[in-house]
C-alpha cells in the first residue's frame, strides 16, 4: 500500500486543520487544493479535544464531513491519532500523566505533547481514541494512511517512569550483578544491592551515572515505541493493508533511536525544517533525505516548511523557486512525494506566523503560486516512476553514539556527533557524490565513511572488518570506538575494536583550540601515514584508512577517486542524483547552468530527465 502512494502519484499537500476553521473555509480549501494538485493531506493531528470534548462522548460529525468533502475533492487523508494533545479535562482527571522533569517539576497542561507515557491512564486513553478513529473510518474511502501521534518524544521521570525503567533494566540485565558491571557502579560507591534502588537520572549533586543516562534514553525510546506498537496494532487489526507510520522529528534533540523505530514502521516519516537560510540548508536537506532513506527505503516527507527557514533566532522567507527546489530534491533522493506543515497559515495559536501553502495572504500570493507550481510539476513527474537512488558510498550514522557523546566531561565540552557526521555528507554532496547513510556499510558500496561512531561493539567491529576484506574502502575518523556499548573504555589503546582491522594504536587524544579541533598521538602497526592526520591499512582485498582529525573535503576526494566512487561531473552548486534511469538535476545557483549531453537548467531552476522526456521549472514564479 504505501507503494500505491507514489505508483500512481507522488503525494503532494500537507498538515490540514480544519478543526481550527468554519465549513465556509473547508468548501475554500478543497477548491484551492484542487487548484494546486494537493493529493495528500494529514487530518486530525491535534484535534482530540474536538474528537472528544468531555470524557468518552465522541464528535465525529464535522470530520465525518471532512474526510467526505475531501473525498469528493479527489484527495487523500494521512488520518492522524490525536495523542500528542491529550485535552484539558484529561490532565485535570490524571494529573498523574503530567511529564515531570529532571529536577522534579511536574509540568501543567497548556501546551501540547504534555504526557507521560508510562503512565497507564494516558496509555489506555491514546489506545481507545486511536481504536475509536479506527473503527469509525476503517471504510472510509479517503483514508490513504495513518499518521499516529506526532514526533514522539517526550520523556518523563516521574514514578511511572521509574517503575517502567526498572521494569526494562531486569528485562536488559537479567540479574544485578550484570547491571552494576556495565554501570561501573564501584565508581563514586554506586553499588546497588535491590533493583528497588534504581531511579531515573533526577537531578542530582554533580554528574551523573553517564552508562544510567544512555540507559534512561533507550529506555525513553522503547518505551515511546510500545506506546506507537498499541495504537499500531488496534488500527492494523481494524485497517490492514492501509500503511500506518509516524514522524521522526530531525531536529537538535534525538528522542528516538531512528534505526530501531524505522523497522517498525510501514514507511518511514520525516519532519525536515533546515537552520541554515544560506546555502548550506540545500545540503542539510540532502542529509535529511539520505538519513531516511537509509532508515527505510519506502519514506515520505511528511514535514517541511513551505517558504520559512528560522536561522538564529529569525524569519527568513525562502524564495518559492527554493521551496520547488528542496522539496524536488526529497522526491530525487526516494520520497514518495512532499508533504508540508501546513496548508493553511493559521489565525491564532502557538505557531501563529508559522509559513503554509496559503499564507495569511491568501491565494494572490507568490507562495500559493509556487504551491500550485509544485503540484502541477510533481504530478508530471510521478508519470516517469523513478526507481531505486544510485550510491556507492556510505556514511555510518549511530543516534546510540550521538547520545553517548553528549555525556559530560569528555575530552572537548563542545562535541556535535550530528555535526560530524552533516560535515562529512556534505563533504561529499560537495563533490558530486550521491551517498547512502546506513547503519552498516553494503555490498554496492565501494567507500564508506565511520565518522565520530563514539560506540562500536563487537557485532559493529566484526562488521566493519569483514566489509574491508572483501574489499571495501573503509575511512575511520576519530571519536569512533572509544568505548563500547556499556560505555567502557577499550584498554590499550584506542579504537580497541578496530585497532586491528586499521593496522594503528592511538595513544593520546588532543583537542585542539581552533578549527584544527583535534588531533592524536597515533603509533603505526602495520598501516602506513599518509598524511599528518591520516594512515593507510591493506587489509584483506580492501583498504582500511584512520584519520585523527576533521576530514577534509581534499582527503575525502582523494579517497574517493581510489575507491572508485562516481561522481556527477556537474558544475558546483548543481545538484545531480540518478534513480535508475531518471535523472534529477538541480540549480542552486543563480545563473543558468549547462549540463554535459546538452540539458540547460534555468537559474535556481529543476529539470527531471527520462527517455529524452524533460520535465522542468518555471524559474519565473512571482
Ligand atoms: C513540527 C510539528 C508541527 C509543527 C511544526 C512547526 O515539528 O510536528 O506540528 O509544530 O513543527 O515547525
Amino acid at each position: 500500500m504505501s507503494r500505491d502512494l507514489c505508483k500512481t502519484r507522488l503525494a503532494f499537500g500537507g498538515d490540514y486543520n480544519p478543526e481550527q476553521w468554519p465549513r465556509s473555509t473547508w468548501l475554500e480549501d478543497i477548491a484551492l487544493m484542487q487548484q494546486a494538485k494537493v493529493n495528500l493531506v494529514t487530518v486530525g493531528v491535534f484535534a482530540w479535544s474536538r474528537l472528544e470534548p468531555r470524557p468518552g462522548e465522541h464528535d465525529f460529525a464535522w470530520l465525518d464531513e471532512v474526510l467526505d468533502l475531501l473525498h469528493d475533492g479527489g484527495i487523500r487523508v494521512n488520518l492522524a491519532t490525536p495523542t500528542a494533545a491529550p485535552p484539558p479535562w484529561f490532565a485535570k482527571a490524571h494529573p498523574d500523566t503530567l511529564p515531570v522533569t529532571a529536577d522534579g517539576t511536574r509540568l501543567a497542561h497548556g501546551s501540547r505533547d504534555t504526557y507521560c507515557a508510562a503512565a497507564p491512564a494516558y496509555r489506555e486513553a491514546a489506545t481507545a481514541i486511536a481504536r475509536t478513529l479506527a473503527d469509525r473510518y476503517r471504510s472510509h474511502p479517503a483514508l490513504a494512511m495513518w499518521h499516529v501521534h506526532n514526533e514522539y518524544g517526550t520523556v518523563c521521570h516521574c514514578d511511572h517512569a521509574e517503575a517502567a525503567f526498572r521494569q526494562w533494566l531486569r528485562d536488559k540485565y537479567q540479574d544485578l550483578d550484570a547491571l552494576n558491571d556495565a554501570w561501573t557502579t564501584t565508581f563514586w560507591s554506586q553499588r546497588y544491592g535491590d533493583w528497588d534502588e534504581i531511579t531515573p537520572p533526577r537531578a542530582t549533586q554533580w554528574r551523573p551515572n553517564p552508562t544510567q543516562v544512555l540507559d534512561f534514553r533507550r529506555f525513553w525510546s522503547d518505551q515511546l515505541l510500545t506506546m506507537f506498537q498499541d495504537q499500531r496494532e488496534v488500527i492494523r487489526q481494524r485497517t490492514p493493508g492501509v500503511p500506518i507510520t509516524t514522524n521522526f522529528v530531525l531536529a537538535d534533540w534525538a528522542p528516538i533511536d531512528h534505526a530501531r523505530w524505522a523497522r517498525e514502521v510501514d514507511l518511514v516519516a520525516i519532519d525536515h525544517y533546515p537552520n541554515d537560510a544560506g546555502p548550506d540548508a540545500e545540503a542539510q536537506t540532502a542529509f535529511a533525505a539520505d538519513l531516511a532513506r537509509g532508515w527505510n527505503q519506502s519514506w515520505l516527507l511528511m514535514e517541511c516548511a513551505p517558504n520559512l527557514i528560522y536561522d538564529h533566532g529569525r524569519m527568513h522567507h525562502r524564495e518559492p523557486d527554493r521551496l520547488v527546489r528542496q522539496c524536488l530534491a526529497h522526491v530525487a533522493r526516494g520520497s514518495h512525494g512532499a508533504l508540508v506543515f501546513q496548508w493553511r497559515a493559521p489565525r491564532g495559536g502557538a505557531e501563529l506566523f508559522h509559513s503554509a501553502l496559503l499564507p495569511h495572504a491568501g491565494p494572490d500570493s507568490r507562495v500559493f503560486r509556487a504551491t500550485v507550481h509544485l503540484g502541477h510539476l510533481l504530478a508530471r513527474i510521478a508519470e516517469f516512476s523513478p526507481g531505486t537512488v544510485e550510491a556507492s558510498a556510505a556514511i555510518l550514522h549511530d543516534d546510540q553514539s550521538r547520545w553517548a557523546l553528549q555525556t559530560p566531561d569528555l575530552p572537548r565540552a563542545d562535541i556535535d556527533y550530528l555535526g560530524e557526521v552533516r560535515a562529512v555528507h556534505a563533504a561529499f554532496w560537495h563533490l558530486g557524490i550521491t551517498v547512502d547513510i546506513a547503519g552498516r556499510p553494503g555490498e554496492q558500496h565501494r567507500l564508506a565513511v565511520v565518522p565520530a561512531h563514539f560506540i562500536v561493539d563487537d557485532d559493529l567491529a566484526a562488521a566493519l572488518t569483514a566489509y574491508v576484506e572483501r574489499g571495501g574502502h573503509l575511512v575511520v575518523t576519530f571519536l569512533t570506538g572509544l568505548v563500547d556499548e556499556h560505555l567502557h573504555i577499550g584498554l590499550g589503546g584506542y579504537p580497541a575494536k578496530l585497532r586491528h582491522l586499521l593496522g594503528i594504536r592511538v595513544e593520546e587524544l588532543h583537542p585542539l583550540a581552533g578549527p584544527a579541533y583535534w588531533t592524536e598521538l597515533v603509533r603505526l602497526h602495520g598501516a602506513v601515514r599518509v598524511g599528518p592526520d591520516l594512515t593507510r591499512h591493506e587489509y584483506g582485498r580492501g583498504v582500511a584508512w584512520y584519520s585523527s582529525t576533521r576530514l577534509d573535503r581534499a582527503t575525502l576526494e582523494a579517497i574517493a577517486g581510489e575507491a572508485g566512487v562516481e561522481r556527477s561531473g556537474a558544475p558546483a552548486g548543481v545538484e545531480v542524483i540518478k534513480r535508475q534511469g531518471c535523472l534529477f538535476a538541480l540549480n542552486h545557483t543563480d545563473r543558468e547552468q549547462r549540463l554535459d549531453g546538452g540539458l540547460v537548467l534555468a537559474p535556481g531552476g529543476v529539470a527531471v530527465v527520462q527517455d529524452g522526456l524533460v520535465v522542468q521549472t518555471d524559474p519565473a514564479i512571482d
